[in-house]
């Protein structure tokens, strides 16, 4: 039988919710003020990391269901000693829908999600109209969403779902500073293009 994950000790970013049903009251995990960003599938956490640090007054959700990356993630963001990382391991569909308060969040970051190459397995895919809906709730006025991928057929088809939802306009990309490229891009960017599209509500 599998053992359950411990309870994060004191020092631990990891959020456990006291009700994981409803929308978790996200404000009260930090002293920060600055902008409410979620890295969804977070990944290692290169980008989140390194972004925590460039922006010290953000409050930022990593959101990633494999719990050795989420660990591997609240380690080093204790020992750089970063203050604004929050981190919930869980699925982010069930997290975009249940657990984030409405519009809260401000920037949502999707970098390299799982591009499910095979047609048959495309419905699998995070950025679909459904998960538009879910974004309408979670965003906050004017929210914008930077997603980036290496999977040329999967950003064919974000481009032609948004292009039919009249809800978003395109919006400027967010410029990456070198230590914020994520694992999964420093991984693939010499071998293929790179596709990055961000687009915001409209009101
Ligand atoms: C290809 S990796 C990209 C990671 C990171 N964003 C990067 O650019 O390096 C996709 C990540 O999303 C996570 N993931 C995929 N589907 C997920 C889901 N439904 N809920 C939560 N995490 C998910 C995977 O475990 C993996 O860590």
């Amino acid at each position: 039988m599998r053992s359950i994950p411990p309870v994060p000790d004191d020092q631990s970013l990891r959020l456990w919710p006291e009700n994981w049903l409803g929308p978790v009251n996200l404000d009260s995990e930090w002293d920060q003020t600055g902008p409410r960003a979620i890295d969804l599938g977070c990944g290692k956490g290169r980008f989140l990391l390194a972004h925590a640090a460039h922006h010290p007054n953000m409050r930022l959700l990593g959101i990633e269901r494999k719990l050795r990356r989420v660990r591997k993630i609240d380690r080093k963001a204790v020992r750089a000693e970063l203050q604004n990382i929050r981190l919930l391991r869980i699925e982010a569909i069930y997290a975009m829908k249940y657990l984030i308060p409405e519009k809260w969040i401000d920037i949502c970051y999707i970098y390299f999600p799982d591009p499910w190459p095979k047609d048959k397995h495309a419905d699998n895919r995070l950025l679909s109209p459904d998960f538009l809906d879910i974004l309408e709730r979670t965003l906050a006025d004017k929210g914008v969403v930077h997603f980036a991928t290496d999977h040329e057929p999967y950003f064919e088809q974000v481009v032609e779902t948004l292009n039919a939802d009249s809800r978003w306009r395109d919006t400027d990309p967010y410029i990456l500073q070198e230590d914020e490229v994520s694992d999964f891009e420093l991984i693939h960017r010499d071998q293929k293009p790179i596709h990055r599209l961000s687009f915001q509500r409209k009101n």
